[in-house]
């Protein structure tokens, strides 16, 4: 139609800007104090057994509402977290001023792909990328932003990553998935493509009331899946070392055949 115009968002804009309620559930479920201990006790024995001490500069690329930044802080890093989501940022500037940590927790909205931009010459003992974060765009965007990350860390510094391994996703995933958070009931339709190793959810939201079903979005999440392989030749090609890969945050040794996720240790070489 003359003179009307129609803008196609990402998935990414989709789910965690157009409709940042749809995941924010999901960030509270992880925000769980249990998960948590285990996510942050991991992180800090990772950082610790390479010399990134309370007091090291950290970058947390893809930060959401702050949920690892802010008790890393509280524990005396100095964080900055890069989301493009102004309601999660907005939320994680919230909760650092209440949790008193806000001089050592820094959030910068906007879009990782543009680190440089947001960053200026900034550089930082270690960055993390965390949550099955990597994957959204195309591999060509996830090598750029490894390659970012690496100009902002200094030599010897690290890097936390962590994706869903490929290979064990493969042997569990069903079709369709339901699950129920809060007030939404979220419906996942699955279809993986073997040729772009693409796993492919159709994320149909209800928000439930008493009576009634309301469907609130559906969005097409896309998303790479990876094996460890792949990960470390990709990290290698821009400019980081993996010197340990685990299955979770409890950090015990990857299993290939049973581990759901990948979590590797990088050195900036
Ligand atoms: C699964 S969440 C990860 C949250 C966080 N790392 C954690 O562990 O709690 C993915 C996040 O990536 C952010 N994101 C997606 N694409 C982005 C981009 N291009 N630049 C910056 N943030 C992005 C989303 O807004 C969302 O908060």
């Amino acid at each position: 139609m003359p003179g009307s115009w129609v803008v196609e968002l990402s998935w990414p804009h989709m789910l965690f800007v157009a409709k940042s309620d749809v995941f924010r559930q999901h960030i509270k479920l992880m925000s769980r104090r249990k998960t948590l201990k285990i996510w942050i006790r991991g992180i800090l024995r990772l950082f610790e057994e390479v010399g990134i001490e309370p007091g090291s500069k950290v970058l947390d690329i893809f930060c959401a509402t702050g949920r690892i930044a802010i008790p890393l802080a509280a524990r005396g890093y100095f964080v900055t977290g890069v989301d493009f989501s102004p309601s999660y940022i907005a939320e994680a500037r919230a909760k650092a001023e209440k949790r008193g940590v806000s001089d050592r927790a820094r959030f910068v909205e906007g879009d990782a792909r543009n680190l440089d931009k947001l960053l200026g010459g900034e550089v930082f003992d270690a960055a993390l990328w965390l949550w099955a974060s990597i994957g959204y765009y195309e591999e060509e965007d996830d090598e750029e932003i490894l390659r970012l990350a690496r100009r902002h860390v200094r030599g010897g510094g690290a890097l936390i990553l962590d994706t869903p391994n490929r290979d064990v996703i493969l042997k569990e995933y069903e079709p369709m998935v339901v699950e129920k958070i809060g007030r939404y009931l979220y419906i996942y339709h699955h279809s993986f493509d073997p040729f772009t190793s693409r796993l492919r959810t159709r994320w149909d939201v209800y928000r439930v009331t008493r009576k009634t079903l309301r469907l609130v979005a559906s969005i097409p999440v896309d998303i790479r899946l990876y094996s460890l392989h792949e990960l470390v030749r990709m990290l290698e090609r821009t400019g980081w070392e993996v010197d340990s890969a685990y299955g979770s945050y409890k950090l015990e040794p990857f299993n290939p055949k049973e581990s759901r996720m990948i979590v590797v240790r990088a050195i900036a070489v």
